[in-house]
């Protein structure tokens, strides 16, 4: 008999190697590579014939799954419109972020509306989740709930309840027993995930699989995961704010980006239907190395402040503090202002941030940041009335964005006056709000800030 080979698996990334190492070249995760055995065999031997499937053709009409609303709209809106029957999701975040309070809200909702939910919990003991469903006012919903970690007796019960939507909470705790590693081992994470995803389409059963997000390499992470799902959700937010983003990263049935804003409070997660105005809430008199970037979150405009802070520095090497920002991007606006407008940063601390918590990704909002780091350092405030806009190139030249209408329409609700934006954008048809074009950073600093 052969002996199995065991081999060597990156608990963060799932990179398999050959032998050990330190440090895993795929991802660059150090102390993260575990033996494991391999996950399959493979086919005993190659003559074996396998059963011929069934092929056909692109045309025929398949009638389009009928969503089913959530009734929470920030969540319908991520989905892509709602729940689709059938489908895997997986929902990352880091512990204690608010994953299980979002999913127990989630199902009850589903099944306060009729559908059959179901919610695993392989952390929580069931009189712990009950006593979170009471304190959240959720106790009479007809949720069907229980404590276990066994996947082959949850799979059993799915496929004799058959419910609509099943949530399993969390896949590090799952474990098959033909699987010879520790729950939380990227091997029977991949391998509960594996049998949850077959089952979700095999059954018509939407399967919610939630995963923590590890810092250290003993527990596979979410991302082992993501390949095989439909839909992929990260909960995000500071832990020190009350607000909460839930991002579509991946979704084959509907916008990935497209973000839902929730606040935590006492009562559980509620929802932000107006974002912009809740990012924007404590803003007083102007002071200088505040911006406001009218920019969009997957359909939806989102109005956030930037804010910079620039101190000369105490240290031999200054300081770059980035919060909520691509840092990369942040050192190439810093190289830009230098190198095409002659405004020098060397010797000063730069402090950046996003206020509210929220994470910008969108390369429009380079000319916030510039503005806001611009602001700081000269210690002139950017007129409060007055939104940016635009990425800013290595020449300088400033891009329009897209959907340059929709941010200027936000804007505009939102009592904004003016819109400092790159020449050239399409501006539709707005109404209430100026806009200040600039073709480049130059123009747009010499304007502003009488330097350049
Ligand atoms: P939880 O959903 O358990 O996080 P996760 O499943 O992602 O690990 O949320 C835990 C945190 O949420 C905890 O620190 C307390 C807070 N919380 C509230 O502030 N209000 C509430 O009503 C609930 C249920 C939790
Ligand atoms: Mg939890």
């Amino acid at each position: 008999m052969a002996k199995p080979t065991f081999q060597f698996t990156c608990q963060a990334c799932g990179a398999v190697h050959k032998k050990w190492a330190g440090r895993c070249d795929a991802c660059g995760g150090w102390n993260t590579i575990q033996e494991e055995a391999p996950l399959s065999q493979g086919p005993r031997a190659l003559g074996n014939k396998g059963r011929t499937i069934q092929l056909t053709d692109l045309a025929t009409q398949e009638p389009l799954p009928p969503r089913a609303s959530s009734g929470i709209a920030e969540l319908d809106r991520v989905l892509g419109g709602g729940l689709v029957p059938a489908s895997a999701l997986l929902v990352g975040g880091d512990p204690g972020i608010g994953k299980s309070t979002l999913l127990l809200q989630a199902t009850a909702s589903f099944a306060r509306q009729g559908m059959k939910a179901l919610y695993i919990s392989g952390e929580e003991a069931t009189a712990q989740v009950r006593m979170r469903a009471q304190r959240l006012g959720l106790a009479d919903a007809p949720v069907g709930l229980a404590a276990e970690t066994n996947l082959r007796d949850i799979l059993t019960t799915l496929d004799q309840e058959r419910p609509g939507l099943a949530v399993i909470d969390s896949i590090q705790t799952m474990w098959l027993d033909n699987v010879e590693s520790a729950p939380g081992s990227v091997a029977q994470v991949r391998a509960s995930a594996h049998e949850l995803v077959n089952f979700a389409k095999k059954r018509g059963v939407a399967v919610v699989i939630v995963g923590h997000v590890t810092k250290e390499g003993q527990i596979a992470g979410p991302r082992v995961v993501e390949h095989m799902v439909d839909t992929v959700l990260y909960f995000e937010g500071e832990r020190g704010h009350q607000f909460r983003i839930l991002r579509a990263v991946k979704n084959r049935f509907g916008p990935a980006d497209e973000i839902g804003v929730f606040e935590m409070t006492g009562q559980g997660l509620s929802q932000v239907t107006n974002p912009s105005a809740l990012f924007l809430s404590d803003r007083g008199n102007p002071v200088p190395g505040s911006a406001v970037f009218a920019g969009i979150e997957g359909t939806r405009p989102v109005l956030t402040e930037i804010q910079a802070l620039v101190a000369p520095t105490t240290l031999g090497t200054a300081r770059r503090t980035v919060v909520g920002l691509d840092s990369g991007r942040v050192s190439t606006i810093l190289a830009v202002l230098e190198a095409r407008c002659g405004i020098p940063f060397a010797g000063l601390d730069v402090f950046l941030n996003v206020a509210g918590g929220l994470r910008v990704s969108e390369p429009a909002s380079d000319l916030a940041v510039a503005a806001a780091l611009l602001s700081a350092r000269e210690d002139v405030a950017i007129p409060p009335e007055s939104v940016l806009f635009g990425e800013i190139s290595l020449s300088g030249a400033l891009r329009p964005a897209v959907q340059t209408e929709n941010r200027l329409k936000e804007a505009a609700k939102l009592g904004f006056t003016t819109a400092i934006a790159p020449a050239g954008s399409k501006l539709g048809q707005t109404e209430g709000i100026g806009v200040r074009a600039f073709s480049d950073l130059t123009a747009f600093v010499g304007e502003m800030f009488g330097a350049g």
